[in-house]
């Protein structure tokens, strides 16, 4: 089964108006009109808007975060998945580990944005992904199948079948220390491997990405493992040249 490559940016809480207007010039200008990657940035929300009429389709937009509520109303400071789509996202990150950390996204949070957002036609990055501590105890499988199984047990395999998930080893996100391609095609093989076991199709088509520290010397080597997919980029989507090298290695 092919899958095409995906190297989505996220920018995090980084940018400005400026900026995102010449970052966007930049990757337009590289990105080949017949490239066989599907490239995606993910502005901070505010910025949504201007970020996907720029990018006018070329490059797709998505969103860092969105409201796990069925509908929206009095939940102040939050976005409801229906105000991403109408500004130009087709994608969302769910549970990415900064939302897991610092803003309580615990699981069962994290499983219903994924249903919010498939039920708007939006299409959920899932991120996961263990700690160093978990990962020096042995518990990297054990976390990864408890955050799978939060989003499966809620939502069942079916809807994997519009999906994206990302694998984030929190030891290698902003620090350098990638993980090695071993590591990471071991963690992507388990993931492929839980999603099989409810259904193989499902499993085979679904596009796994590696995130945490991958920079253009290293994404050559990560994306050829046979279960990398493509990557999640915070850093190095930044910069427009950094970020086109790392499209280039899919
Ligand atoms: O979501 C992607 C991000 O967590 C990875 O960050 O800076 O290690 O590429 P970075």
């Amino acid at each position: 089964m092919s899958r095409q490559y995906l190297v989505a940016g996220n920018w995090k809480m980084n940018g400005g108006r400026a900026a995102n207007a010449e970052l966007i010039t930049g990757i337009l200008a590289g990105v080949a009109a017949n490239a066989s990657v599907e490239i995606l940035v993910c502005p901070p929300s505010v910025y949504i808007d201007a970020v996907a009429q720029q990018a006018a389709g070329k490059i797709k937009v998505g969103g860092q975060n969105l409201s796990e509520q069925e509908k929206p109303g009095a939940f102040t400071g939050e976005i409801h998945g229906t105000m991403l789509k109408e500004v130009g996202c087709q994608y969302v990150l769910v549970g990415h580990s900064e939302r897991r950390a610092f803003y309580g996204d615990a699981d069962d949070v994290v499983a219903g944005k994924f249903k919010a957002a498939q039920s708007l036609g939006l299409t959920p990055i899932l991120c996961v992904g263990e700690t160093l501590q978990e990962r020096e105890a042995g518990q990297t499988e054990a976390v990864l199948a408890r955050q799978l199984n939060a989003v499966l047990d809620l939502n069942g395999i079916d809807s994997f079948a519009n999906s994206v998930v990302a694998y984030e080893p929190v030891w290698a996100i902003g620090t350098g220390k990638t993980a090695s391609p071993q590591q990471a095609q071991d963690a992507h093989a388990f993931i492929r491997g839980q999603l099989a076991a409810k259904n193989a199709k499902i499993s085979n088509s679904t596009r796994l990405l590696y995130g945490g520290s991958v920079k253009a010397d290293n994404a050559v080597e990560l994306f050829s493992c046979p279960d990398v997919d493509g990557g999640l980029i915070g850093g190095a989507s930044l910069k427009a040249a950094d970020f086109l090298a790392i499209c280039a290695a899919a």
